[in-house]
């Protein structure tokens, strides 16, 4: 036999046996962005390999060496290794800026990026995200943060820790960018090709090298937070007094510099310790400069993004609720090809009302139908017979207690089923977790 081709490394299945979990972090997240006034966009899985060359960064690993890019008729496309940059151009695409502010907007996609696949990092992997457009005030930054924690806390989540800091503005940034070269310059014999090649265009890049020497080397580099200008400072300020009236605790962390360079100001992550060493589960921040970047007028902005797959292992780890998918309702155990039509109509009619019916399609023996509809979970079992068939009178047998109901099948059946399974209490099954 011809072997199976396996998929490509660093990407995942996802299987009917575990859809109920990616369904259950999918609507919280759509719940709460609702909440919070967002509308969902979808965006193309490429766009031109330009747009992420502007916006992620030339200098940056992503750009450099991670991206998915081909050429078709002779244009330059990439598989989005994140989601802000197609989502900026989208809204201004479709004009969406010349609207009231802010513009919010979430997505739930897939990203593409050629890293070493290990734990929780993958080439393929999802992220639910979102983008606010048209406010500069820290109670903006504030109200995203805000959002975040409040997916993390209606999964269920514990322990994540919320480090934020500032990486400046533009203006600021010239005189950091100052220090860091003179720290740098001191130890370029030690810095790999990479960040010899960011020495000069973009130094900041260096301080979130994944080489172990270059981390070594960045530790002790001058910190951003020493170098802000007046309006940065004050925002930073002002975003951890909003915090703290929210509740919401955090830490300054000097060190987060985010690996895309479209930010300015705020940089935050939402980091747990409980699934190794890819422990950000959401990072996100402000980005005042990428919207007059890629040709709109300037407007400020800013947004995070939670990697699925790291949320559902930190879930899984930590024995989070899952919404639990429904089972199948009723089996119908259809004793001959006669009772076929009948097991049809019954199912059709008890579909039509919202209930999940399933029956044999394979020619089972009546054993193997009872062994199939005990495998399936099934609550409520028929079985349809000659009998049943030229009286109309059934059985509807609960498979949990064992207890037969008897019932005619005519007009009132669906609801004398409906009223069952309501008793029965499994028709709702989608209660594991509160919103
Ligand atoms: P990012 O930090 O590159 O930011 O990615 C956001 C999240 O995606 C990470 O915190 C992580 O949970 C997940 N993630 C990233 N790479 C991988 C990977 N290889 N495998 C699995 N999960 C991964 C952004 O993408 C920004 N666009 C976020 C943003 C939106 N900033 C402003 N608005």
């Amino acid at each position: 036999m011809a072997q199976v081709l396996k998929r490509p490394n660093g990407t995942e299945d996802v299987t009917p046996r575990d859809i109920h979990k990616w369904y259950t972090v999918e609507q919280v997240a759509r719940n709460v962005a609702e909440s919070y006034g967002f509308g969902e966009i979808r965006i193309p899985t490429f766009e031109s390999t330009d747009l992420f060359c502007r916006s992620v960064g030339e200098t940056t690993d992503v750009v450099q060496k991670e991206m998915y890019s081909v050429i078709a008729k002779e244009t330059q496309f990439t598989l989005r290794p994140e989601g802000t940059a197609g989502t900026i151009r989208a809204m201004l695409q479709n004009s969406m800026l010349n609207d009231a502010m802010p513009q919010k907007v979430y997505y739930l996609l897939s990203c593409f990026r050629h890293e070493r696949p290990q734990a929780g990092r993958l080439r393929e992997f999802h992220q639910f995200g979102l983008e606010m457009v048209g406010s500069a005030a820290p109670c903006a930054d504030a109200e995203v943060i805000s959002l975040a924690k409040s997916v993390l806390d209606t999964l269920g989540l514990k322990n994540i820790a919320l480090n934020i800091n500032s990486i400046g503005c533009p203006k600021c940034r010239a005189e950091y960018h100052k220090a860091l070269r003179t720290y740098f310059e001191a130890r370029k014999d030690e810095l790999c090709e990479t960040c010899l090649s960011r020495l000069e265009r973009n130094p900041m890049r260096i301080l979130d090298c994944k080489s172990p020497i270059c981390g070594e080397i960045a530790k002790d580099a001058p910190v951003i937070l020493d170098y802000l200008c007046e309006e940065c400072d004050t925002h930073f300020t002002q975003l951890k007094s909003y915090l703290d009236t929210m509740g919401i605790a955090f830490t300054v962390n000097p060190k987060i510099v985010r690996g895309l360079d479209y930010y300015t100001k705020t940089v935050f992550e939402f980091v747990t310790t409980d699934i190794g060493a890819q422990g950000t589960v959401c990072g996100g921040g402000r980005y005042d400069g990428l919207i007059e970047q890629l040709g709109g007028q300037p407007q400020p902005a800013l947004g995070f993004a939670m990697g699925i797959e790291r949320l559902l292992l930190t879930m899984e780890s930590q024995g989070c609720d899952f919404l639990q998918p429904k089972q199948c309702e009723l089996y119908i155990a259809p004793m001959d090809a006669a009772a076929v039509p009948k097991a049809m109509e019954i199912a059709q009619s008890l579909r039509a009302e919202g209930f999940r019916v399933e029956y044999d399609l394979i020619g089972r023996s009546f054993k193997a139908q009872m062994k199939y509809a005990d495998k399936l979970g099934a609550g409520f079992l028929l079985v349809l017979g000659e009998n049943e068939l030229s009286t109309g009178e059934i059985k509807l047998k609960n498979m949990a207690t064992g207890e037969s109901t008897a019932c005619k099948l005519d007009e009132t059946f669906t609801d004398t089923f409906a009223n069952l399974a309501i008793s029965a209490m499994f028709s709702d099954t989608l209660d594991g977790i509160k919103f």
